[in-house]
């Protein structure tokens, strides 16, 4: 085996009780890959909306006293354990959101496997992965646009594909323009959909048309902006919604949808939860599905998407290793428009 380090830096998140962890970069030991591991140098990640909640212990699931944060990342394969099949040295991959599922249905005990979430995640200078746990990359992709792609590309397309079966023609409804939202945009726009985009900001909503917006609805300048969503559709509503806003915005949401239409679950940037109203959905032939990221089938299939479809993810800002609470900072803030990418 070629040379490869024995210690790296890596950030972790300290916790102590139930306060909020403490971002800390630290000097860490590299594990070597073992039998099906693969050892991968770790060139960018992007922040979710979820890692903050995990910084502030409000994320289901276990909170230990030592994680390293973070579900999305790309770099190269630059070390092999024994038995390693699916990829080699020099390759040019992602790391899954759920480790373990791979396609298929989801099984309870694959949500264990989240980077970042229930185990180590991808903010560290390398990272030791089973060989199942990546896709291979493009050439298409950048590392920063790559790393975009395991939580907010494979729900965006999980949302609008898989389960959504978008049509070119449709009307989708986009909440906001933070990660999800944006990436869904893009990939509406690609399929021959049309986008309908909210924002708090005129700006971003400028920016949401370059990307292929069809319409774009300031939701503080227009509190009844399901109406306004109605009329950009001529009256009809629209086929799909990824609804991203939770308890606040639900209500609003299946408003917009029409006959026949698909509304994706998905967050709850007001506060998770609402309420499902089996009559609305029935009597319109609609379907709600609760959406969780996606499994590494979907990943391949957005990627397969993306080579003939060349979309470049709105990337907002890039921060270096080093300023990765600024990061933090900057997704929090509610300026960011798309992703946010830490380079390392
Ligand atoms: N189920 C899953 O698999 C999954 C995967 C990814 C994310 N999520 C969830 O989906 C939500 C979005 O995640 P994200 O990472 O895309 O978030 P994000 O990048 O942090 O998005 C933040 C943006 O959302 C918009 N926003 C905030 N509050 C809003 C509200 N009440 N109504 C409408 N828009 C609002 C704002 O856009 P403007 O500034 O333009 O107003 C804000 O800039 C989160 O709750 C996250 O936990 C779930």
């Amino acid at each position: 085996m070629s040379q490869t380090p024995t210690t790296q830096r890596q950030y972790q998140l300290q916790r102590s009780g139930d306060a909020p962890a403490v971002l800390k970069l630290v000097e860490a030991p590299v594990r070597q890959p073992g039998n099906h591991e693969i050892l991968v140098r770790v060139r960018a990640v992007s922040l979710n909306r979820r890692d903050v909640y995990v910084k502030l212990g409000h994320y289901p699931g276990p909170k230990p006293a030592t994680l390293v944060p973070l579900s999305d990342g790309a770099g190269e394969v630059i070390a092999t354990g024994s038995g390693v099949t699916r990829v080699r040295p020099g390759d040019r991959v992602a790391a899954i959101f759920f480790q373990q599922w791979l396609e298929g249905r989801p099984r309870p005990e694959y949500m264990a496997s989240a980077l970042g979430g229930g185990i180590d995640g991808m903010l560290s200078q390398y990272v030791t992965l089973n060989e199942n746990g990546v896709v291979k990359l493009p050439a298409s992709l950048s590392w920063e646009e790559a790393a975009t792609l395991p939580c907010a590309g494979v729900t965006a397309w999980n949302a609008l594909v898989t389960r959504g079966r978008t049509q070119p023609g449709d009307f989708v409804l986009l909440l906001g323009t933070g990660g999800v939202s944006i990436t869904g945009l893009q990939l509406a726009h690609a399929l021959g959909a049309r986008p309908i985009v909210t924002s708090s900001s005129n700006e971003k909503l400028a920016r949401a048309r370059e990307l292929g917006a069809f319409s774009a609805i300031n939701y503080r300048d227009s509190p009844d902006w399901e109406q306004a969503v109605r009329a950009a559709t001529g009256g009809a509503g629209v086929q799909q919604a990824l609804e991203v806003g939770g308890k606040g915005t639900l209500p609003k949401t299946l408003a917009c949808l029409g006959a026949g239409g698909h509304v994706a679950l998905i967050g709850g940037l007001s506060s998770f939860g609402g309420e499902i109203p089996s009559g609305q959905l029935m009597g319109n032939n609609a379907t709600a599905s609760g959406i969780y990221v996606g499994s590494r089938a979907d990943f391949e299939a957005l990627l397969a998407f993306l080579e003939k479809h060349p979309i470049h993810p709105a990337i907002d800002q890039v921060f270096d290793f080093e300023k990765a609470a600024a990061a933090y900072d900057y997704l929090d803030s509610g300026a960011l428009f798309g992703k946010v990418v830490i380079r390392l």
